[in-house]
């Protein structure tokens, strides 16, 4: 395993990590058991995998439930992040939501469901959408550190202007947001606008602040470990049904691109997937890639990517293909 730290952080951060949001069960992802997670993410520890990336909106409680189960007995050798401000009613409507009462009965359940009494990484997971006031937020997260029931704040999906303002009021020790070698300044996520370029704008500000950098979907949904057919379909229920870069004509010219970085992975004889996550672990900021997987096989695949290195002409070409395709 090939270890990245910060400097906000007392923590060696595996820089192959592991995405729970497959683990919701049979809400958002489709095709793999509880049973299969489990031991994914248990082949993921035994691999040296040690960062774990979970929200309580993923399967609206499951997967922090699932990956409670598969650390029992192992969980002073593994870091946790997982997040708030995403609740859900009685009917399951799910609603961006930062207040800060509702943030300190989340964490409160977020351990419940963990089994554990602290998380290393506590994060906002999208800013707010009504008008909370960042100090409010934020002074939930400071009584939360200063009850022992989390070690560092982190925020995902935040424009920078948002991340300096949080600063103001808490030490922010890492962000999160879209980034993989296709989506470099992504302008979208499943048709939510982005507030942030990860390239442009995002790294170079972890850089400097010495915050933890955490690239979700690296693999772009799958898109990138090069198995997806000209007439790929998902099941019902599917999360990726509502990416409109994975369906109709979004997909088409995204497709067209996976073509010809396939065919430069063949000519360097490794699969797309060791590629795509290789080109991230030569990006100096990219601390840990929280990778999604549906099974153990997918781990051990991922984990092959760090056997070998992309040298810089490599990444140069890629970037080429990339900068050059029609998207
Ligand atoms: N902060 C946020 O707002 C936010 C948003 C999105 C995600 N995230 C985090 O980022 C994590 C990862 O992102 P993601 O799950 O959206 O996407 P991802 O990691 O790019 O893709 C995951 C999918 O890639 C495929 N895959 C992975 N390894 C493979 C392999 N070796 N061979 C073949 N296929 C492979 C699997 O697809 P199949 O299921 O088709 O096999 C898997 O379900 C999430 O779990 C979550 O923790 C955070």
């Amino acid at each position: 395993m090939t270890f990245k730290s910060v400097k906000k952080m007392d923590i060696n951060f595996s820089v192959i990590g592991y995405g729970c949001w497959g683990a919701s069960g049979e809400s958002n992802w489709h095709g793999h058991t509880d049973k299969d997670q489990i031991r994914a993410i248990q082949t993921a520890i035994d691999g040296g995998i040690n960062f774990f990336d979970a929200a309580p909106v993923y399967g609206l409680g499951y997967a922090e439930t699932i990956l409670g189960k598969a650390i029992k007995g192992r969980r002073n050798n593994i870091y946790i992040g997982t997040k708030c401000g995403l609740p859900w009613d009685e009917k399951n409507n799910v609603r961006n939501d930062v207040r800060k009462d509702v943030i300190l009965k989340e964490i409160d359940e977020s351990l419940l469901r963990l089994d554990v009494d602290y998380v290393d990484i506590y994060q906002v997971h999208w800013p707010t959408a009504n008008g909370v006031a960042i100090e409010e937020t934020m002074s939930a997260l400071a009584e939360i550190i200063k009850s022992g029931k989390a070690r560092y704040v982190g925020l995902t999906n935040f424009s920078i202007a948002d991340a300096k303002k949080s600063q103001e009021y808490i030490d922010i020790a890492s962000m999160q947001g879209l980034y993989n070698m296709i989506e470099r300044n992504a302008e979208s996520y499943h048709n939510i606008p982005l507030q942030y370029k990860v390239e442009a704008e995002v790294l170079p500000f972890t850089r400097t602040e010495g915050m933890a950098f955490f690239p979700y979907s690296p693999l772009f949904q799958g898109l990138l470990s090069g198995k997806f057919t000209a007439d790929q379909a998902f099941m019902k229920g599917d999360v990726r049904k509502s990416n409109p870069k994975l369906v109709g004509a979004g997909y088409a010219k995204h497709f067209e691109l996976v073509k010809r970085l396939n065919s430069f992975a063949d000519k360097l004889g490794k699969p797309l997937n060791e590629v795509a996550l290789n080109w991230l672990v030569e990006q100096e900021e990219v601390t840990s890639i929280i990778a999604g997987v549906k099974n153990e096989e997918q781990v051990k695949s991922n984990l092959k990517a760090l056997e070998w290195k992309l040298d810089a002409d490599a990444i140069a070409q890629i970037n080429n293909i990339v900068d050059t395709s029609e998207l």
